[in-house]
């Protein structure tokens, strides 16, 4: 059984006040909930803020929404996964789409980084996802297998266990249109299906793929009820703990009291 996860990208938003605030609402609301994963994640100048505030919980972790591939010295800009380590950073986005649009990062470049980012034993969320015309041409599925194909090569089925994928449809991200639950559905499938090519069936059932695009509290149980989508990446919805609590609650199995926790694995 998969466990679900649900991140807050908060992109370039937030201050360290902002952050403070937004992480005691949440956990208030939902400190204690255990059966599902919650990681917030942060621009850099704030994970240090969201680490202090959290203080010893153990149910958020907290992610990065990038890192560059080497290891130290001459980038300026940028930062090194031992870095991120540094701060208490578990997770770690690449490949989102708005950095393949608007900074050309290209499969091959989000493959260095996936390969850096487990080296140094950070969990990668890798985001794939077509564009609109892309999908009216027909071409969702040749777009997604490049895409898993090219940020995935050369790693071994073992530590594809460490991997997050996120779906998100670049014409759902931040345009308040999401893909109904069986458009999401029919490409979170195809996603495992090529998964299991990558590496194999079993790796493939155990891959966490979140969806990502528009995920608003009205429609983020529907969504993760779907066999395939085990979790959701949210963007603007994420900025309000209120709403982002309310999507985490949806995450939850339907048995599950209000604030009752049941045990589960990742
Ligand atoms: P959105 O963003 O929820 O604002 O559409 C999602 C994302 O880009 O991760």
């Amino acid at each position: 059984m998969r466990k679900k996860i649900v991140a807050a990208n908060w992109k370039m938003n937030m201050t360290q006040a902002e952050a403070a605030s937004f992480v005691e609402t949440l956990l208030r609301e939902i400190g204690d909930v255990s059966d599902v994963e919650v990681v917030i994640v942060p621009p850099f100048t704030a994970i240090a803020k969201v680490s202090e505030a959290l203080g010893s919980s153990e149910t958020i972790k907290i992610g990065a929404q990038n890192m560059y591939w080497e290891r130290g010295g001459a980038f300026t800009g940028e930062i090194s996964a031992a870095m991120l380590r540094d701060l208490f950073v578990r997770y770690v986005v690449l490949g989102h789409s708005e950095r393949r649009q608007l900074l050309g990062e290209t499969d091959q470049i989000v493959n260095r980084k996936v390969r850096v980012a487990l080296d140094a034993s950070l969990r990668p969320i890798v985001c794939v996802g077509e564009t609109l015309e892309q999908r009216d041409r027909g071409e969702v599925e040749r777009v997604l297998c490049q895409q898993l194909r090219g940020s995935l090569a050369e790693i071994g089925a073992k530590e594809m266990d460490d991997i997050v994928i996120a779906y998100e449809p670049v014409w759902a991200i931040g345009t308040g249109r999401t893909a109904s639950a069986e458009q999401a559905q029919e490409a979170h499938s195809f996603i495992r299906h090529t998964l299991g090519e990558i590496s194999d069936d079993a790796t493939a059932t155990k891959i966490r793929i979140q969806y990502g695009g528009s995920v608003k509290p009205d429609n983020a149980r529907t969504l993760m009820s779907q066999p395939d989508i085990d979790g959701a990446l949210v963007g603007g919805a994420s900025l309000d703990p209120h709403s982002f609590a309310e999507i985490v609650r949806g995450a939850r199995p339907r048995s599950s009291g209000p604030r009752r926790a049941v045990a589960a694995e990742p």
